[in-house]
This record gives structure tokens, C-alpha cells and sequence, in this order.
């Protein structure tokens, strides 16, 4: 052993089996199906997806190609275009000092065009390029010389492959927050395609985009049939940006969002060809009792209670934190109605001297504000006819005074998300809560029931390798499609048979599940829960059930700062889980879980694995779902002082 140094210590294989089998009638994640590596051959860097929701056809942006995999049949191979970067290019590419890996063509757009295509942006060897795929042919438009059909990406697309970047389509046009140049140095949030004179842009200052981090973006629909005051539709767009408003030493970063209307045209004299609908505000993910902020947004989920009902719009952002080195995540949920309240209050002032200043009178009509019925009534029919001293004001005023601000729903350290995707249980009035599916940055997906104020893990799941980081989660009926830059896995996200054991369907009991003793399955139920902790409640009644799994503890003698590796061993693709201490650094490599010795990860780690049918070999007594288990007791001697194990 290497006294003092860190070691990773491989413990011996399964700690107990038990013999004698006997199935249960449901099987949480039935029909999940992982492609992997091997699938794409030498495709990857996936980052895009797109989904035609009505045939059930996955188009996938990667590296040089874009794929296409029909989620219905998994096992059918994708079908592929190479739309790569000739030679010259590449080498031209690599001239000016980017590295051969980036000089490639990056597929980082796809959207549906309405008329049968797709349009398709990528880098292009950082000189970004559009083309149109025909969706039945599947093939790329082509000039007569036989070449790709091109049009330019900029503005469109980023020109670094890994840049951060946002597009997205409202009424057949494009819109984008994406760097605009080779450096990587502008910022733009533009309308991208449509006419010449439509396509408009954000203002070169810091006032309005300040080295911003783009993340997401929405287009927000005014309800059809309800929509008294004829009210513009809206585009949002949430990104991380360093603060201008604080005269810091330090970059201190903010989270934003910001919304422009649709119909927006410019100014005619000032703001010509940029917005004149332009507002941002803060977003602040704050735990009040600690004062602990997540600053840094990394993702947004929008969804609507009522789809078509704008109203009932809200965002799940995902947040981290600039100051914390440990890994940490946070959700806060912010609704539609209460970032409208903040873009209909006071602007911030963003003068440069610190000197008390009156701030400057507001004039009418209000800057920055959508048109509307009572607007055209007024003449101002176009953004065109806005008065100077209203566009002057917007330009020099795009931040509001006040935050839109949530408490986080969920915090957890030693994780770091990087995606999510929610689905709400129940609609309208009779709302259960909804369970947020969150992608991790070691190929795991989690799932976290939220009823009310309270947020419970139910899953861990690992689907990729520890090095795929999930960047990509869709919903579609009732499955999760999640993607990694190498792999795609099709998943439930659905209904209380996601629980395959008594606990972690008493932690789904908010959501209006129950486990049944007879079925031995997770089954819904409309039965209240009852007074009290309700997730508590059910769990205790899964303590009481019979039979359980109940592996012999082993104890290992261990010393603090060690790091170990708990294997599980798994024979069936169904994940296992590992129950631990709530809220440990410890992390999964498929299914073993490395634990660093602290005070607090001291306890009982035990791991349960699903049964497989093509593995008949062991379980125990009827109604069971475990069909092994691996215990370990993990405690601290303090004897060694470089750490052991006996
Ligand atoms: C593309 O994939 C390769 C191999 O996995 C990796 O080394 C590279 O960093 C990736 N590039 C981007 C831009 O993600
Ligand atoms: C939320 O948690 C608190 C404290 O554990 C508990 O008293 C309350 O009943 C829970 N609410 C729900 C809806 O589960």
C-alpha cells in the first residue's frame, strides 16, 4: 500500500446471493434500450436533437454527419448523411491556429422549416454553414455541380464547436443567441432568417449582452381564442452573463432572462435593424435561510400546465454556483406571469458615475413593450413609427430594476447536472407535482419527485459510460430520450411502474402511487395518503413487508479521506441502485459507487439489482423485486492511519 496516498481499493465481488427464484408480474424500465458507441461506429459528437413527433424519427447533429433513428424501433440501424469539410478547408482551418479536432464540420442546428425540410447549420470548420435535408429522401439539397446546397451560418450557428449557443423556431423563423465572429468575441441575439430588413439584432454594448453564456431559448405563443388585448408573441432567451451593474474586482456572474416580441421590426432612426423590444431581468435561485445563490444557469425546461396557454407557462432552470468548488446543483422554478410582472416594473439605471441620480421619467408608450391592439390604435402599427425618446430610452435601459426570484426545489451536493426535462403529474387544477428528470455530467439520469415544497430522489440511473456527460433529455410520450455525445438511450419516464421496489415507490407517493404487497408492483392509486410526511409513511410500511432482500452485512474497517469502490455487480442490462447516507460525495461508475471516506459517509451501503429474465439463477421469497443485493457497512476504525481494509 502507498501510505498517505489516495488509493482506490477493489473489493471483492457480490456479498451475498440469494438462491430461489420467482418473478414479479411488472418490471419498472421495461422496453429501455441504450444505443452505444458501437451502434454509431465512428459517428459522434452528438449535440443537437430533433424529433418529429409524429413518426417518431430522431434527427441527431454530430460531428461531420447527421444521423437519423427511429425511436420506435431502436434496433433498425441510423441512417446517415456525411456532410463533412473538404480538405483545403480543413487545412486552411487549421492555418489559422484551431486545432485539427475542431476544423471539422460541428452539426449544432436542426429545425423543421415546415415544408418538408430541415434546416441544418453547422461550424464548417469555423466558417459556419446552412443546408436543407428533404425529410422523405432523407438527403441533403444539392447545386447542380452535385455539391451541397449552402447558404452561410452566421449568426445562425456558432463557429466553435463548443461554444454555447441557442436557437429557436417561431412561425418558420429562426431565431439565435450565438457568438458572430471567428474570435468568438460577439455576442448576438438576432431574428437570423426571414427578410433582409427582418433580420435584426441585438446592440454591440455591455449594457445589453455582457460575455454572455447562452443556455436556452422558448417561443411563447399568444393563446389563439384568448387574447383580448391582442398581445404580441415573445421569445425568450436565458443565458449567464458577467455583471455590469456591480463594481466588483471579481466577474461576478448573473443569470438572465430576456424577451423580445415577434413582430419587432427595429427603429426607424434609432435601433435601426435592433431591437426595440429588448428587456432582460436577473434571475435569482436563492435559498433564503442560507443566503446560498445559485448563479450560474446551466439549463431551462419550459412547459406548459395548459399547453396553448401561455399564462400558464413556467421554466425549470438549473443552476450551479460560481463560488463553490464542490459540485453543486440547484433547480428553481420561475413562472411566465412573474417575469412579465418584472418587465412591467421600474428599469434599472446604468449610469456610470455612483452619484445619486433622479432616474430618468419613463416615456409613453412604455419602452420596450409588445405591440398591442391599443398601441396600433394609437398609430404605432410597426416598431418603425416608435417616438426617438422612447427607442433611446429602451437602448440605454434594457435591464429592469427588480429580480424574478424562486427558492430552489432542489439542491445537491457532489452532483453536477447538465440537463433536465419535467413532467407534471395530473393536469390543470387537480396537480400531483411533477417529476424532474435530470441528466448528470457522468452519463447517470435522476429522477426527483416534487409535490408541494418537498423534492425526493426515487432513481439513480447509469446509462452511459462515467465519461458521457448527458446533453440532451426529450419527453415524448411517456418515454425520455437521452442522448450523450456518443450514445442515445429510449427510457420510461411515466407512471409508478418506473418503481421496481417498495421503496422507491414510497417515494414516489406524492405522485399518487402505492406499492401493492400482492402484485408486488408499484401501482397509482387516488387514495389520499393521509396526515404527516407521506413519503415516510409509505416507507415505513415497506420495512414491515416480509422477505425483503436481507444480505448479512459486512463491515469494512476504513479511515477517513480514503476512497473506495463498492462494487455491485450487474448481469441483466436493468440498472441497479445503491441506497447510502443522503446527501455523500459519492458517485457511480455504472454500478459500483466510489465513496470518499468523510465523518458523514460512514453507513450502510446497499445495492439492488432488478432481476433479469435471461438470469434465472437467484431471488428469494414471492413478491420480491431484488434479485441480489450487496451490503456493506463502511465504519471508521481510525486504526490505520493510511487507510486498510479487513
Ligand atoms: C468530439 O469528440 C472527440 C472524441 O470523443 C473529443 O475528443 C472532442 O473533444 C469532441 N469535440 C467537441 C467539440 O465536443
Ligand atoms: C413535506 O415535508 C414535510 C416535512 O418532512 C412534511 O411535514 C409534509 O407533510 C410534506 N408534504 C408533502 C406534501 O409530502
Amino acid at each position: 500500500m502507498n501510505p498517505g496516498g489516495e488509493m482506490l481499493i477493489l473489493l471483492p465481488a457480490l456479498l451475498c446471493l440469494l438462491p430461489g427464484a420467482s418473478w414479479a408480474a411488472t418490471l419498472g424500465g421495461l422496453g429501455d434500450n441504450i444505443l452505444g458507441p458501437h451502434k454509431f461506429q465512428d459517428v459522434g459528437n452528438f449535440s443537437t436533437f430533433l424529433l418529429d413527433r409524429s413518426s417518431g424519427v430522431l434527427f441527431l447533429g454530430a460531428r461531420d454527419a447527421i444521423l437519423s433513428v427511429d425511436t420506435n424501433n431502436l434496433n433498425q440501424v441510423p441512417r446517415k448523411i456525411v456532410w463533412d469539410v473538404p480538405e483545403e478547408k480543413r487545412r486552411s482551418c487549421v492555418a489559422k491556429g484551431k486545432t485539427e479536432v475542431d476544423c471539422n464540420n460541428y452539426i449544432r442546428l436542426l429545425e423543421f422549416l415546415g415544408d418538408g425540410r430541415i434546416y441544418v447549420c453547422g461550424t464548417y470548420a469555423f466558417d459556419p454553414q446552412c443546408a436543407f435535408l428533404e425529410i422523405t429522401s432523407f438527403t441533403l439539397e444539392k447545386v447542380e455541380d452535385g455539391g451541397v446546397k449552402m447558404e452561410t451560418g452566421k449568426g445562425k450557428c456558432p463557429f466553435e464547436p463548443s461554444q454555447h449557443y441557442t436557437a429557436v423556431m417561431a412561425g418558420g423563423t429562426l431565431y439565435t443567441a450565438a457568438t458572430s465572429n471567428f474570435l468568438g468575441t460577439l455576442f448576438d441575439i438576432s431574428r437570423a432568417t426571414g427578410t433582409e430588413q427582418e433580420r435584426i439584432r441585438t446592440e454591440r454594448s455591455i449594457n445589453w449582452l455582457s460575455d454572455p453564456e447562452f443556455v436556452s431559448s422558448a417561443f411563447i405563443e399568444e393563446s389563439a381564442e384568448n387574447n383580448p388585448i391582442g398581445d404580441d408573441d415573445k421569445i425568450y432567451f436565458f443565458f449567464t452573463e458577467v455583471a455590469k451593474e456591480y463594481d466588483l474586482y471579481t466577474k461576478v456572474k448573473v443569470p438572465r432572462v430576456a424577451r423580445v416580441c415577434k413582430s419587432d421590426v427595429g427603429g426607424m432612426k434609432t435601433l435601426q435593424r435592433r431591437w426595440t423590444t429588448f428587456l432582460k431581468a436577473q434571475l435569482v435561485c436563492e435559498d433564503r435561510p442560507t443566503g446560498q445563490r445559485y448563479n450560474i444557469l446551466t439549463d431551462v425546461f419550459t412547459t406548459q400546465h395548459t399547453p396553448g396557454d401561455p399564462s400558464s407557462t413556467q421554466f425549470y432552470g438549473l443552476f450551479t454556483s460560481q463560488w463553490e468548488h464542490e459540485e453543486l446543483s440547484a433547480v428553481c422554478v420561475f413562472s411566465l406571469a412573474e417575469i412579465s410582472k418584472v418587465m412591467d416594473g421600474p428599469f434599472k439605471e446604468l449610469k456610470k458615475t455612483c452619484d445619486w441620480i433622479n432616474p430618468e421619467p419613463v416615456p409613453t408608450p412604455r419602452p420596450g413593450q409588445c405591440l398591442n391592439n391599443a398601441l396600433k390604435a394609437e398609430g404605432y402599427e410597426s416598431s418603425l413609427k416608435l417616438p426617438d425618446k422612447v427607442l433611446t430610452f429602451v437602448r440605454d435601459h434594457p435591464l429592469m430594476e427588480n429580480s424574478v426570484t424562486a427558492a430552489p426545489l432542489l439542491v445537491r451536493k457532489g452532483v453536477r447536472y447538465t440537463k433536465l426535462a419535467v413532467t407534471q403529474m395530473g393536469g390543470g387544477e387537480r396537480q400531483k407535482g411533477a417529476v424532474l428528470h435530470l441528466g448528470t455530467d457522468r452519463g447517470e439520469l435522476h429522477r426527483v419527485a416534487v409535490v408541494g415544497q418537498n423534492a425526493t430522489l426515487l432513481q439513480e440511473i447509469p446509462l452511459f459510460s462515467s465519461q458521457e456527460p448527458v446533453n440532451n433529455i426529450l419527453l415524448h410520450q411517456g418515454l425520455a430520450l437521452v442522448g450523450s455525445p456518443l450514445s442515445l438511450a429510449r427510457v420510461q419516464a411515466e407512471g409508478c411502474a418506473l418503481y421496481s421496489d417498495c421503496k422507491e415507490c414510497a417515494r414516489a407517493r406524492g405522485l399518487g402511487c402505492d406499492w401493492s404487497t400482492e402484485e408486488a408492483a408499484c401501482r397509482p392509486t387516488t387514495a389520499e395518503p393521509g396526515p404527516g410526511d407521506v413519503v415516510d409513511n409509505a416507507l415505513r410500511k415497506c420495512d414491515k413487508e416480509e422477505g425483503r432482500c436481507s444480505p448479512s452485512m459486512r463491515e469494512l474497517r476504513v479511515s477517513l479521506g480514503l476512497r473506495l469502490l463498492l462494487p455491485c455487480v450487474q448481469l441483466s442490462p436493468r440498472p441497479c441502485s445503491w441506497e447510502h447516507p443522503p446527501h455523500r460525495h459519492t458517485r457511480q461508475h455504472n454500478s459500483d459507487l466510489e465513496v470518499t471516506v468523510t465523518e458523514d459517509s460512514l453507513g450502510d451501503y446497499i445495492c439492488t439489482c432488478q432481476r433479469s429474465q435471461t438470469v434465472p439463477s437467484c431471488s428469494i421469497n414471492p413478491g420480491l423485486q431484488a434479485e441480489r443485493c450487496g451490503c456493506q457497512r463502511a465504519e471508521n476504525r481510525g486504526e490505520s492511519p493510511s487507510g486498510g481494509l479487513q
